[in-house]
């Protein structure tokens, strides 16, 4: 993609998903899910997931990629300018504001957690992990929480990395690393999984993921897995609208759509599958929390041979994995700044950066033994209750509110030409936007209102 303008555009449609998928592939598949699935009681959390995946993820992912498409500005310019063509309210560039406001929240904490991973990647190389037990390896985990100016400055590290990438405009290195690296983080994965399962303990993982406990489904579980979808997929933050708008008109959104989806998902479980099989067979706790996979992983890195190496290039593809991701985070607010003010992408990149590093290093302090640490906003850290909020509310409503915008505002007629689908699939989607969205969405909200209200 030559990246200096918004009329820029990938060059050709294997980039563009590959970009795609590099920003839908990150933390949240190999970091988030794993845990979120563990904490939502495994199999019922899963199913459920991959419903919200593919009937209600995957119809919005096709509208937010056809209005980016046919706004060709930013989440709010294009959200602006297709309200306005079809003779609707200014207000719904709302939805493109909550996006890159939201993008900016995420990205305050997502390079937190990618400083962790980071340091775990020169850790690994260094062998640290050789022979750890899970004792050491959660010793290990919180003597890097607890050691704030090795987080701010891994934080500052894998900001600095993005606002490096953003500012150059994403063509050439990027693209073509991502091309490879993608793949090859995609076979990594997969043998790992193959090696936990021999290793570790296959059978109650596959119990644990795969045999739901449907008493373990509230809407609270509800809530956090529609939510994790809409994350994973990159949506309502103006990442994929802003992608969308790169895209060139030959490009079949719907196919590109499910292809992005399926790799997404595929990654999760297979993160889930290297994972469940650690925390079995060494008694870990699943429900744990954010520090899962760094509690997890260290223990096996360490006990196989060649670990180190191992480790060190599995930590070195999550950061890929993660910088592909946060890039897509950074691209909404500097693609909006520069179309507003006409400022060069190198400075405006460079400044918003610096304000999502600073509004970060609370996040980062928040997960360590300090004063920032015992602040607790409605019982949750400040780096949870910016997850909370964008997971679990802004997320929704603003996916919620795009399959409105499309399926009830945009006239059917335009939306049959932007995404020239077939006609039985257009219809399949069109239904899915119009009803099941917003009334799925809408039933989790109204469920969990109802459940506070009524105590
Ligand atoms: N989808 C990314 C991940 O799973 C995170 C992300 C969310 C990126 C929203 C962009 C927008 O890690």
């Amino acid at each position: 993609m030559a990246g200096t303008s918004q009329t820029a555009h990938w060059s050709s449609r294997w980039t563009f998903i590959m970009a795609a998928v590099g920003s839908a592939v990150g933390l949240g598949n190999i970091w988030k899910f794993p845990y979120e699935a563990g904490q939502g009681g495994g199999g019922a959390f899963v199913l459920i997931y991959l419903f919200f995946v593919f009937v209600i993820g995957t119809p919005v992912l096709v509208a937010e990629l056809s209005l980016g498409r046919r706004g060709q500005k930013s989440p709010i310019g294009s959200m602006a300018k297709i309200a306005k063509e079809e003779g609707r309210s200014p207000l719904w560039s709302l939805i493109g504001w909550s996006g890159v406001l939201g993008a900016v929240i995420v990205l305050s904490f997502y390079s937190v957690i990618g400083g962790w991973t980071l340091s775990y990647m020169f850790d690994a190389f260094a062998g640290t992990f050789s022979g750890m037990d899970a004792a050491a390896a959660g010793a290990h985990f919180g003597g890097l929480l607890t050691n704030e100016y090795a987080v701010i400055g891994w934080h500052a590290a894998f900001m600095g990395l993005t606002m490096f990438i953003v500012a150059r405009g994403v063509e050439g290195g990027l693209e073509k690393a991502v091309t490879y690296l993608m793949p090859a983080l995609f076979a990594l994965l997969i043998g790992l999984a193959i090696y936990s399962s021999i290793a570790g303990d296959l059978a109650a993982t596959v119990d644990f993921l795969f045999k739901p406990d449907f008493s373990k489904l509230t809407f609270d579980v509800m809530l956090q897995a529609l939510g994790q979808s809409f994350f994973s997929l990159s949506l309502a933050l103006g990442s994929i609208m802003t992608y969308g708008a790169y895209m060139t008109r030959d490009v079949n959104i719907g196919k590109s759509a499910v292809i992005i989806a399926s790799a997404d998902t595929g990654v999760a479980i297979m993160a889930g599958m290297m994972i469940f099989p650690i925390v079995f067979a060494y008694g870990l706790v699943p429900g744990q929390g954010p520090g899962l996979i760094f509690a997890t992983l260290p223990i096996a890195f360490g006990q196989m041979s060649g670990g180190a190496f191992i480790g060190g290039a599995f930590f070195f593809l999550l950061v890929v994995a993660a910088i592909t991701s946060s890039i897509s985070l950074l691209e909404p607010s500097v693609s909006y700044i520069t179309e507003k003010t006409g400022a060069n992408r190198r400075k405006v990149a460079l400044m918003i950066g610096g304000f999502i590093f600073t509004m970060g290093i609370l996040s980062g302090l928040s997960q360590g033994d300090n004063p920032v640490a015992d602040i607790s906003i409605f019982g949750r850290s400040i780096l949870d209750a910016k997850d909370f909020l964008t997971n679990n509310i802004m997320m929704p409503i603003g996916g919620m509110f795009s399959a409105i915008f499309v399926g009830w505002f945009v006239s059917r007629k335009n939306m049959m030409e932007e995404l020239a689908m077939e006609d039985g699939t257009f219809r399949i989607w069109y239904f899915l936007v119009r009803f099941i969205c917003p009334v799925a969405i809408g039933a989790v909200f109204v469920s969990i209102i109802y459940n506070t209200v009524t105590g």
